[in-house]
């Protein structure tokens, strides 16, 4: 396998694999839940912000979609974030849970807002969604980074450094300092501690290392594992654990590790040495919004999150943008391609999710783009969230087939 890089021989370790076979229980790409029927029923998540606006969108799109390939998805909305607090006074209730829990899987807008930034933590919209997470077991995080080439100027990277980028970022979403306790702020000597717990025991590992392999085995093969292990005892067994899951079970997969920091400076120096990235929760938010922006903008990213087994959920790597709520000026495509992965990771439902992607370039090389993704003096046209919407759905309606899907 080819590994161009640009090695810190003594931060990067490529083991070559032996021995074979996943057990991580999801069949395509590792990761089903559910398999193909003729009606699915979806919870939609609005949440905050542009959040109900980019709902109202994709429901469009995905209301053309079952037109046209013949199969309904039946949504149902349900409360998260500060629309929550507002309504029911918790962030994630119960009821929301239970909905989410027996449908087939999840489609979650964006949360938070203004508003609620001085609440107290348990309720805060946040809070909202790592309660989601950690209830529905929701551990394994994917974040892709592909560079259209209809978008390469919206980037703020030289065009040969993001030019044909294509990262995915698992990001480990129900552990780490994120979760670990002992936690607070304390009175310590007359003054205030504060304190989280970095933490991963092996089978959190073990299980993220597993939906790495079964990622990057479908992709190029190449995965990087970032942690800290110079410096953290946690980071120490993590490379320990997932140098072992890798090179026992995932012979095709070359893996490789780097620190934080230096991924962090990697990504921007030469982001095309990186297939797929594995990391825990904390590095996983920092390095996804990073490499979000070699994509130019985060109103494009989409992202799944999912569990061993039972529903995923489905959202935009980008916040609710409260600065522009209501005003029509969102851009609806990472909530679009994030039902592309609902389809294709959930469903089992390859070939329309495919669709929904083809649709969305389509639509920019008819040259629509969002103020988010337009630059000045690009002869592309201003569009809304609304246009944009009836724009992709009018496609997904219309545009030649690739592969011809199964009605
Ligand atoms: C993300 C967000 C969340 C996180 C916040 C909103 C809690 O930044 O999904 O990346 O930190 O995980
Ligand atoms: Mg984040």
């Amino acid at each position: 396998m080819k590994y161009s890089l640009a090695i810190f021989s003594s931060q990067i370790t490529v083991l070559s694999a032996f021995v074979a076979t996943s057990t991580f229980k999801r069949t395509q790409f590792g990761l089903n839940a559910v398999s193909r029927k003729d009606t699915y029923d979806v919870t939609l998540l609005p949440g905050d912000g542009i959040g109900p606006e980019i709902t109202e969108a994709t429901k469009e799109v995905l209301s053309a979609l079952c037109k046209r390939c013949n199969f309904k998805i039946d949504l149902k909305s349900a409360l998260i974030g500060g629309s929550a607090i507002d309504e029911a006074n918790d962030p994630f209730p119960d009821e929301s849970l239970q909905q989410c829990l027996k449908s087939d899987s999840v489609l979650l807008a964006c949360i938070g807002g203004y508003k609620w930034d001085k609440n107290p933590r348990e309720l805060r919209p946040e809070t909202g969604l790592l309660k989601m997470r950690k209830e529905m077991g929701l551990f394994a995080n994917l974040r892709p980074a592909k560079v259209l080439p209809q978008l390469l100027d919206a980037s703020t990277l030289k065009k040969e450094v993001v030019e044909g980028v294509d990262v995915m970022v698992v990001r480990e979403l129900t552990g780490d300092v994120y979760f670990g306790t002992p936690k607070g702020i304390d009175i310590v000597d007359g003054e205030r501690v504060g304190y989280n717990n970095m933490i991963y025991s092996e089978g959190e590992i073990d299980r993220i290392a597993r939906v790495a392999g079964d990622v990057a085995s479908k992709r190029s093969g190449k995965l990087c594992s970032v942690d800290k292990a110079n410096v953290l005892d946690v980071s120490q067994l993590w490379r320990e654990v997932v140098t072992d899951v890798i090179s026992k079970d995932f012979s095709d997969v070359e893996l490789s590790h780097m620190y934080v920091d230096n991924a962090a400076m990697q990504l921007i120096r030469w982001p095309k040495q990186f297939d797929t990235i594995v990391c825990g929760n904390i590095f996983g938010d920092i390095l996804s919004d990073e490499a979000s922006m070699l994509v130019g903008s985060l109103g494009m990213l989409p992202s799944a999150s999912i569990g061993e087994s039972g529903p995923g959920v489905f959202e935009p790597c980008h916040g609710s943008a409260p600065d522009i709520a209501g005003e029509n000026k969102a851009n609806p495509l990472a909530m679009i391609l994030s039902a592309a992965m609902m389809l294709k990771y959930d469903l089992e439902r390859p070939d329309e999710a495919q669709l929904l992607e083809d649709a969305v370039e389509a639509v920019l090389d008819q040259g629509l783009r969002t103020a988010d993704i337009k630059q000045d003096g690009d002869n592309c046209e201003l569009v809304g969230c609304v246009e944009m919407g009836k724009a992709v759905a009018e496609l997904v309606t219309t545009l030649e087939l690739k592969v011809p899907i199964t009605v």
